[in-house]
């Protein structure tokens, strides 16, 4: 609904109906303008369109008439002298409350009524409502999808020729879809601006869209963007990374596939799991993986001591992250902003309805990553079906995510490689350790070569580095069994399991 072909079939059944008033709520008005220049050569018939700069054109035969008096008069004196004519007011402004033009709008009204005749206001505004009983109102929305696209491929093909553009079909379509809540002047705009700043349409400047789009809407406090790297180091978590890697295309379908078979985009994942094993580091990987912007929204943030801010907030904060869309937004552990004991606590209560009504409802493609260290604390309205798309238990890394973790951080840090037995050594050294303690051993390691540029690193001295370093399994065994307990019963491992490692969930 309101989008462009909608919005125009729906007008021109109300010009055929002869209604007295068409109120077309848009900001756009030279594509409203289009709009009734396609209607007067489809339905062959005069309309005159208004507005203070251009005065009064006729829309089909394009003559022009100059008003220098009101523009009331003239619609007047038109509707007197031509039966069931249509008269357009381009910028309709003042007609939110009862004021001398508002009142000269309505008598016009009881005219136009006289004399089957229309006129259409145009307008983002609120209009008075003793003139909106007049008539209908009608919505014309921001370009969809498919506008979105047609608009970029005629870009595209008019500065083709004079400037290089590496997009290809693909890439206009994530470009559409990065570019929704636009109008087309606005999408206009922003692709004159990339193509002069960068000198032509590059692949890797596709996000910088989005980055567009954050400056263009009030900033909420309690959201951020994140800067991901686009060659993320990820090592295991190889069951997540497929369910990823799947789901991608589905995220990005367009709507109509979608409705077809009664389904939704992927809605987000809840990441419960040990400390150190990539809960937050996965939260980029996927926005990495997907070319989103990532934002990270601070639901603890918006807690407000005045009675009803807090609401205020947690509304601006969604409502902000739904224009942002399409966009993954990772909320860190969430059990500390939505965790609600039944004694009461009301504001937190109604901030959690608010969410679980937007997880819930919100059609925008935002793909949410929500972690969790303490999953006993968590509402269990959080993980009825339709919520979350999946939710992930991530382990200590097994033998085999160990071993390929240090071979890349070795290789990173410390410019190491290891022979098969030196692996199997430093895998048993590592036994227990976090995807973070290993990462921290090996940073530890090439510090420690930097301060020491006589000594040279060796497998031994890699081994001493480990077993120096105590990982969190080893002081908090009580809470990786309770957390292994729980991913068992309630989630899905975000690694493929390693069948010799039959105990991984103990
Ligand atoms: N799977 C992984 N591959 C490579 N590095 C990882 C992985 N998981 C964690 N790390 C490293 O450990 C750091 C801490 O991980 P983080 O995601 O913050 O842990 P948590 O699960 O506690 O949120 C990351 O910033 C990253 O450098
Ligand atoms: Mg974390």
């Amino acid at each position: 609904m309101g989008n462009y072909i909608d919005t125009k079939e729906e007008v021109k059944n109300h010009l055929f109906a002869r209604v007295p008033l068409i109120i077309i709520n848009s900001s756009e008005r030279e594509r409203v303008e289009r709009m009734f220049r396609e209607l007067a050569a489809e339905m062959k018939t005069s309309i005159y369109y208004y507005t203070d700069v251009k005065q009064v054109v006729s829309l089909y035969g394009n003559a022009k008439k100059d008003v220098d008096r009101d523009p009331m008069m003239f619609v007047q004196d038109l509707f007197r002298k031509n039966r069931s004519s249509t008269f357009v007011i381009g910028d309709a402004r003042r007609l939110s409350e009862e004021n001398a033009f508002s009142r000269e709008v309505l008598d016009t009204l009881y005219l136009a009524m006289e004399t089957s005749s229309t006129l259409v206001l145009v307008t983002p505004d609120y209009v008075w409502n003793r003139l909106a009983q007049f008539g209908l109102q009608v919505v014309l929305q921001y370009p969809d999808l498919i506008e979105r696209e047609s608009l970029i491929r005629k870009f595209v093909g008019c500065y083709g020729g004079k400037y290089p553009i590496q997009w290809n079909e693909h890439d206009i379509y994530r470009a559409a879809m990065l570019l929704s809540g636009f109008s087309e002047v606005q999408i206009d705009n922003i692709l004159v601006s990339q193509l002069v700043a960068h000198k032509g349409l590059k692949k890797q400047n596709l996000l910088d869209l989005t980055r567009q789009k954050s400056r263009l809407y009030a900033t909420v406090p309690c959201v951020e963007e994140v800067q991901v790297k686009p060659n993320l180091m990820v090592s295991g978590l190889d069951n997540l990374r497929k369910w990823i890697r799947e789901r991608k295309q589905l995220f990005f379908i367009e709507d109509d596939v979608l409705d077809e078979y009664g389904l939704t985009a992927p809605k987000g994942i809840l990441l419960a799991g040990i400390p150190g094993c990539g809960k937050s580091y996965s939260s980029k990987m996927i926005a990495a993986e997907w070319e989103l912007p990532l934002f990270r929204f601070d639901i603890g943030a918006i807690y407000d001591k005045w009675m009803g801010e807090s609401e205020r907030k947690m509304k601006d904060a969604l409502t902000f992250i739904d224009n942002m869309a399409p966009c993954v937004v990772w909320i860190d552990e969430i059990e500390k902003a939505l965790s609600v004991s039944d004694s009461g606590n009301d504001t937190g209560k109604r901030i959690l309805g608010q969410f679980l009504y937007w997880l819930q409802e919100s059609s925008k493609r935002v793909f949410l990553v929500a972690t969790a260290n303490d999953i006993t604390a968590l509402p269990p309205e959080l993980f009825r079906k339709g919520r979350f798309s999946e939710i992930f238990f991530i382990d200590l890394p097994n033998s085999e995510e160990r071993k390929v973790t240090i071979e890349q951080y070795a290789a990173k840090c410390l410019h190491m490689q290891f022979s098969d037995e030196a692996m199997e050594e430093l895998v048993r050294a590592s036994e227990g350790f976090s995807y973070s303690d290993i990462e921290s051993v090996i940073k530890e390691a090439a510090q420690f070569c930097i301060l020491n540029t006589d000594v040279q690193m060796d497998l031994n001295k890699l081994i001493y580095f480990f077993n120096q370093n105590i990982s969190f399994s080893s002081t908090n065994p009580e809470t990786v069994q309770k957390l292994r307990k729980w991913g068992r019963e309630r989630a899905v491992s975000a690694s493929i399991e390693n069948k010799q490692e039959g105990s991984v969930l103990l």
